[in-house]
């Protein structure tokens, strides 16, 4: 696969014709597996994904990709031993201090999603910073899902519509697939082109369930520790091939609509 890569290391450009996907959310899972397997203690594996983490993100501006979205912690996650979740919550917070600047540099904008007011307050206090600093940035959009549950944020915009219906501010009858994407977290954000699951599990675990409606899914046996920017861009070559189709008809090998 070196034949798109340069000689920094960046991976360019895209092997066959196609459109990359401009949404790419991946659900970074395995990373407990992949330590295990080698005889470590799960959370040395949590460290080796927020290396793949930082690879990633730097790699999807040059194939192509406009948005990342990327699966850190699911509301049921807290279900874990605590020393695991702690460690987590310290990793999240380590990740966010030491890279905020580098991010910067490359023009990425980082958005958070998910309910923020269950995290540790001195996490809340580096997120806002990072989103605040990052703001302005148009290389990349990075959303990443911290304490995310698709159904908690679905349970979250039902709420809101309804208080503002209550309120008279909105009738009922107004309310549509627009009002509705608009009281979610990713409002105003396209949906996902691509779902991408590592680790060999093929299930969506309450990630994006209104947004993905229409994504396609790549399941991939790799964990993510083992998730390079080479493996990445071949997913996204194999999307390239793939047809969208969108409930209409093909069209002359396209989609039709
Ligand atoms: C994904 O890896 C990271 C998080 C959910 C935080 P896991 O920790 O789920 O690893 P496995 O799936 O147990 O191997
Ligand atoms: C999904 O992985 C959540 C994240 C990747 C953050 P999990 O490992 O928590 O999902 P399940 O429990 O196997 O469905
Ligand atoms: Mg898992």
């Amino acid at each position: 696969m070196s034949n798109f890569q340069t000689e920094d290391g960046r991976i360019t450009g895209r092997v066959a014709g196609g459109a990359a996907p401009r949404h790419v959310a991946i659900i970074m899972d395995g990373n407990g597996r992949w330590a295990e397997r080698l005889g470590q203690p799960r959370t040395f594996g949590h460290h080796r994904g927020v290396d793949r983490v930082r690879e990633i993100i730097r790699a999807a501006p040059d194939l192509g990709v406009g948005i990342l979205t990327l699966f850190a912690f699911s509301t049921e996650n807290w279900r874990r031993p605590h020393y695991e979740v702690s460690v987590l919550m310290r990793l999240f917070k380590r990740y966010i201090i030491r890279e905020v600047e580098d991010l910067d540099h490359e023009r990425v904008r980082v958005r958070f999603i998910g309910e923020r007011e269950g995290l540790p307050g001195d996490l809340q206090r580096v997120m806002a910073q990072m989103e605040e600093r990052t703001r302005g940035n148009d290389r990349l959009l990075l959303q990443i899902a911290l304490n995310y549950g698709s159904r908690k944020e679905l349970v979250r915009a039902a709420r809101h519509l309804a208080a503002e219906a209550a309120a008279g501010r909105l009738a009922p009858g107004e309310i549509g697939e627009d009002e509705f994407a608009g009281a979610l977290y990713t409002a105003g954000v396209p949906d996902p082109d691509l779902v991408i699951r590592t680790s060999g599990e093929q299930r969506i675990s309450n990630f994006l369930l209104w947004q993905a409606a229409y994504a396609e899914y790549a399941f991939v046996e790799e964990c993510w520790p083992e998730f390079t920017p080479e493996l990445f861009a071949a997913v996204l070559d194999r999307f390239a091939n793939r047809e969208r189709r969108f409930g209409a008809i093909a069209v002359d090998g396209a989609a039709g609509g």
